[in-house]
């Protein structure tokens, strides 16, 4: 996996339903669109036409929540044969999912599930990754999820059992932020430590979103505006990984498209005051995905 395979598509947002109308009918500015994979697996109907007339407009990128590569049952043919199938029909940058597990014994738990931090997790999740990304063609990248308990037999801290992975499996990283802001709040350790400690030419994309404040704990719910703080630390990874695609992901109380919009021009402005575009040098395509149209202006 090369950091210069994938190209920087600047900043995007989710796309979301109660969206659809609008981004259809007014084809606002945007860079780009992540979607959930798992909503466009159907055989037809209104999603698929939707991101068929997104598509057509807009760069996108392919985000799973079913692939449970840390599981111990085999991995889903089956939901492979459609990811694979889907990835051929829209042509997405990338695929991603999550370094976690969903469910065991065939039974889905619906939640993004912690591992332990282990040498034997390392290898078992590491080989999956590999066997999915022959099967799919292409390298993917696994995202960090926020969690709210750990496991005794853990020997590795997160950082270091995410690395492993994505040097092991030779994958990408989809680096969230919130996550890392949420989960080091929970088990006390330092997110800026996290940061510092992932290495730069594996991180292909950055999320943000907004968690809820319980006081004892964060809980990463995705129904808020994002938190100065985790603005804070997006600013010390543009530091550290440079031009990193990024998106605002939203989930619950879902603001209207020019709100969401305007935190992904936020995400902008903090990045233009960071990165010096005629000094980058980081090994990105400086244009987006063949096919894709980004706006000149976020070519640098
Ligand atoms: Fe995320």
């Amino acid at each position: 996996m090369k950091r210069s395979d994938f190209p920087f598509l600047g900043f995007g947002v989710g796309l979301r339903r109660p969206h659809y109308t609008h981004i259809l009918e007014n084809r606002p500015a945007m860079d780009w669109f992540e979607v959930i994979s798992e909503n466009f697996m159907v055989a037809g109907g209104r999603p698929l036409e939707v991101l068929a007339a997104v598509r057509d407009r807009y760069p996108i990128v392919m985000h799973g929540v079913s692939l449970s590569i840390g599981s111990a049952d085999p991995l889903n043919k089956r939901y492979l044969n459609e990811l694979r199938a889907l990835a051929l029909r829209f042509e997405p940058a990338w695929i991603s999912d999550h370094l976690c597990w969903t469910g065991v014994g065939g039974h889905n738990l619906h939640d993004l599930l912690p591992l332990p931090y282990t040498e034997e997790t390392v290898r078992h999740v590491s080989r999956r990754i590999r066997r999915v990304q022959d099967f799919l063609g292409r390298p993917i990248l696994i995202e960090n999820v926020s969690s709210y308990m750990t496991f005794k037999d853990s020997r590795l801290t997160e950082w270091e059992f995410l690395r492993a992975i994505a040097d092991e499996a030779d994958c990408g990283i989809l680096l969230d932020i919130n996550n890392i802001f949420v989960s080091a709040f929970n088990h006390r350790f330092s997110a800026e430590e996290y940061v510092d400690a992932i290495p730069v030419e594996r991180v292909v994309q950055f999320h943000l979103a907004g968690h809820s404040d319980h006081g004892t704990h964060l809980l990463d719910t995705h129904d808020h505006p994002v938190c100065d703080a985790v603005w804070s630390l997006y600013e010390r990874a543009v530091r550290r990984f440079g031009r990193v695609s990024t998106l605002i992901e939203w989930d619950d109380n879902i603001p209207d498209f020019k709100e969401l919009s305007e935190t992904a021009q936020h995400a902008r402005r903090i990045f233009d005051a960071v990165v010096q575009p005629a000094n980058i040098n980081d090994g990105f395509q400086s244009q987006a995905h063949p096919g894709t149209a980004v706006p000149a202006n976020h070519r640098a």
